[in-house]
């Protein structure tokens, strides 16, 4: 060495290079890899020269030629990758991208106020042992008021204004309290701790402040030996995760056909609020749900025996409760959907 192939191999590295310098483009850097690199390519055809060589200069010819390919391969990788890089600098120079704008608002959905109350009820209760009993809205005379203690012309029946069907004797329920009913005739004999939340149909006058549909969330609790205090502490449990760990419970008594004694909860309102006096009319105190002792008579209609088991229920408005943790002066506007509205939950 040297000698005329060698000599051809170094040529063939100095043009390549020249050449590869040229190439403006990426479509020149194709042609040129075809050139050189391709199956009739001149890089093939240096290799394949190698029997020619004489005996004794063939290694040193292989070591070259392999030199050479390697040489060509990188600077032509080089070249290209600097190409790409050009192309994208020009794009980017062409159609600038303002990385500083603000994302696309993508809209999430998210749960209806009502359904994040019920939600966060249940889970209170839940904590507490009760489970979610769910029941229908299609009722029957008999469930929503002759079971609960009010037979037909009873008076108190006038406490619910009610929707009926074209069926007589079916009607869509007042309240949740048929569910009670439900719920103790699947269980009996064992012991019952379940909330019923569920929609109610009411044939009322629609105003600011009712509705003709609304939930209610009832409770119930059989067993031997429930009395009224396993009903104060469970709602006192329940009104301080719901309304402060301040609050403090009062109970005045009432009337419901379905417990004896009967009893309405209030809370004391939290002084902070600015509402307070218009909420509570000036005394403090707001009703939050009706309650009371399962009446005998009820118990006996879900088939257990008074003379064993004692038990309690309570019904509240998560509705009511939504107005009033949140100012909502509107009862109507739960079900309108106007995601003006729905969207501050
Ligand atoms: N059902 C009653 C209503 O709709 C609410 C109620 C009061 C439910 C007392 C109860 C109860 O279970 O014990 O007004």
């Amino acid at each position: 060495m040297p000698d005329a192939a060698t000599d051809a191999l170094k040529t063939l590295e100095t043009e390549g290079l020249a050449e590869l310098r040229a190439c403006a483009d990426e479509a020149a850097l194709r042609a040129w890899n075809t050139k050189y690199f391709g199956d009739k390519g001149l890089m093939k055809a240096a290799f394949g020269k190698i029997g020619g060589v004489p005996k004794d200069q063939r290694a040193a010819y292989g070591q070259e030629a392999n030199r050479v390919k390697l040489a060509l391969e990188s600077a032509h990788q080089i070249k290209l990758a600097e190409e790409k890089e050009k192309k994208l600098q020009a794009s980017l120079t062409a159609n600038p991208l303002d990385v500083t704008l603000p994302g696309r608002f993508r809209p999430r959905g998210r749960l209806h106020p009502a359904t994040q109350i019920l939600r966060q009820i249940s889970g209170i209760f839940a904590d507490m042992g009760f489970q979610v009993y769910r029941t229908r809205e299609v009722e029957t005379d008999a469930m929503n008021f002759e079971a609960l203690n009010m037979p037909a012309h009873h008076p108190a029946r006038d406490m619910w204004d009610t929707f009926f069907t074209t069926t007589p004797g079916v009607l869509l329920r007042t309240h949740t309290s048929p569910g009670q009913i439900h719920v103790m005739r699947e269980t009996h004999p064992k012991p019952i701790r379940v909330i019923l939340p569920g929609m109610c149909y009411r044939n009322e006058a629609i105003s600011t402040r009712s509705e003709i549909q609304f939930h209610q969330v009832e409770g119930l609790a059989i067993g031997a030996g429930i009395t009224m205090a396993d009903l104060k502490g469970t709602i006192t449990a329940f009104a301080r995760r719901m309304f402060g760990p301040e609050r403090q419970v009062r109970i005045r008594s009432s009337y419901f056909p379905f417990t004896e004694p009967s009893i309405e909860v209030d809370i004391d309102w939290p002084k902070e609020d600015p509402n307070r006096d218009r909420l509570t009319k000036g005394t403090g105190w707001l009703e939050i749900m009706g309650a009371g002792m399962v009446h005998p008579h009820v118990l006996r209609a879900g088939g257990y025996d008074p003379a064993e088991v004692t038990g309690f229920a309570f019904g509240m408005g998560p509705q009511r409760m939504l107005m009033l943790r949140h100012a909502v002066d509107d009862i109507r506007l739960f079900w309108q959907n106007d995601l003006r509205f729905l969207r501050q939950f």
